[in-house]
């Protein structure tokens, strides 16, 4: 099992490219299932759940042509996928692989779209919290979709095709809004969706969806209305980049100190998250071609921050900004209102002398004047990150164990921070 090791106080300096989001890729390519043609996906990152989901929709019958770098290409370019659902022959999504990666379970939504039946295995929860997809199932059924669970299974049938309908979410959930734009793209008739997730995934799914012949409008604000069309057609896109990894690196570069320009990002994606830093004394500029990130030597500030759906402060963020407040000059308080069990990276940071108190989903950090290196356990993919943050600014060398959760979700990492100048490195075996 791979671990990386870290020997911290190195200050951070240069160019980090951000990689396309994994949490549009995502669901574009699960989108690819709704049409027989090819879907061409650019841009796409190089992660491990990328590669899962391949083998998941292959399972279907998907065939997912990688293409190799063109010439004058490195590995900073995402790649090219080209996905083509041409002939789906199985519409069981196995427990096996479902609850490897818990969003294949949107793959309900375009089976039952465009075969009229679909069993996909519940997923199940995990380390962040018991992730139930009640919404996403009384979506379909608001889309004329007969749903039962059977052994741990969604079945959902429409032998005559789904019909649009008035879909309310009670709370915002982006597979939620992914599932239903999804189904009502097919759909006869008009499908409205209200208190829909306003993630700029979101806006780039029905971007895409938009190019393959459906026809959505409002994606991005809280009301979206799907005319259902027959048909779709395959489509080219680009996926947007990753605001998550944007604001992680981000973080790095304010823990670390130094001046790092994070290449292709786009402010716009993650405000709420530049906001914080820049209250927390961090310099952020914006330019057509990225942000720059500098701090140098100036006294983290202390900040209070609560986590909501977009636009707000993400939940994706929360551990990083964590592990950064660990060093502020004073009191922060972050508190969690997404997740029900997301501070599994507290105990790990506290191994590293963070004083952090805990109070049901309200954190307390006061900052500390340094961070000790020791051996951590990584837990889920957005706390493994945040204890690479606190590494960077630890004395003294820190071992990550399994980081098998941050190659979920971050493209070479080791490589793009050693890049900048940390020392860092992965540990085989
Ligand atoms: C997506 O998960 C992301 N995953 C998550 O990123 C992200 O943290 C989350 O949205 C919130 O932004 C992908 O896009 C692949 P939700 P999702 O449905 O869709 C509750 C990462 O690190 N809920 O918006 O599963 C749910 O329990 C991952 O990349 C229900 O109660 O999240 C949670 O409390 C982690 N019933 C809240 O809604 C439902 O049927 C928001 O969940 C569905 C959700």
């Amino acid at each position: 099992m791979d671990r990386i090791r870290i020997v911290g106080g190195r200050r951070l300096t240069g160019t980090i490219p951000i990689s396309g989001a994994k949490n549009a890729t995502l669901p574009l390519m699960i989108a690819s299932l709704l049409t027989e043609e090819t879907l061409v996906l650019d841009n796409v990152p190089r992660l491990a759940d990328v590669v899962l989901l391949q083998r998941i929709l292959g399972n279907h019958g998907v065939d997912v042509m990688v293409s190799g770098k063109r010439p004058g290409e490195t590995a900073d370019h995402g790649q090219t996928l080209h996905v083509s659902a041409a002939n789906i022959v199985d519409t069981t999504a196995p427990y096996e692989l479902v609850s490897k990666m818990r969003a294949s379970f949107w793959v309900v939504a375009p089976l039952v779209a465009r075969m009229g039946q679909a069993r996909v295995s519940m997923p199940g929860g995990c380390a962040i919290g018991t992730r139930p997809v009640d919404l996403l199932i009384m979506a379909l059924g608001r889309l004329g979709a007969d749903i039962e669970i059977d052994g741990g299974y969604v079945v959902a049938t429409a032998p005559n095709g789904l019909r649009g309908g008035e879909i309310i979410f009670p709370k915002v959930t982006v597979g939620g809004t992914h599932t239903a734009i999804m189904a009502a793209s097919l759909a006869k008739g008009t499908t409205v969706i209200e208190n829909a997730a306003r993630e700029p995934e979101i806006v780039d799914v029905a971007d895409c969806l938009n190019k393959m012949g459906a026809r959505i409008s409002g994606a991005g604000t809280q009301r979206i209305v799907v005319e259902g069309v027959a048909k779709l057609s395959g489509a080219r896109h680009a996926v947007l980049p990753d605001r998550i990894e944007t604001g992680t690196y981000a973080m790095a570069a304010a823990m670390a100190g130094g001046d790092i320009f994070l290449q292709n990002a786009r402010a716009e994606l993650l405000q709420a998250a530049l906001d914080v830093l820049q209250q927390t004394g961090v310099t952020v500029t914006s330019t057509n071609q990225g942000i720059r990130i500098a701090r140098n030597g100036a006294d983290l500030v202390p900040v209070e921050v609560t986590t909501a759906p977009f636009p707000a402060f993400p939940t994706d963020l929360q551990a990083q900004l964590m592990a950064l407040m660990t060093r502020a000059r004073g009191t922060s308080r972050i508190v969690e209102t997404i997740f029900e069990n997301r501070f599994m990276h507290v105990q790990e940071l506290v191994r590293l002398g963070a004083r952090i108190q805990l109070d049901c989903e309200r954190a307390t950090i006061e900052g500390v004047e340094r961070l000790k290196g020791a051996p951590v356990m990584a837990t889920d993919l957005r706390a493994s990150v945040s204890l690479v943050i606190a590494a960077l600014a630890a004395e003294g060398e820190t071992i990550v164990n399994r980081v098998y959760h941050l190659d979920r979700g971050f493209e070479r990492l080791e490589d793009k921070l050693a890049r900048c100048g940390a020392e860092i490195e992965r540990l085989s075996g």
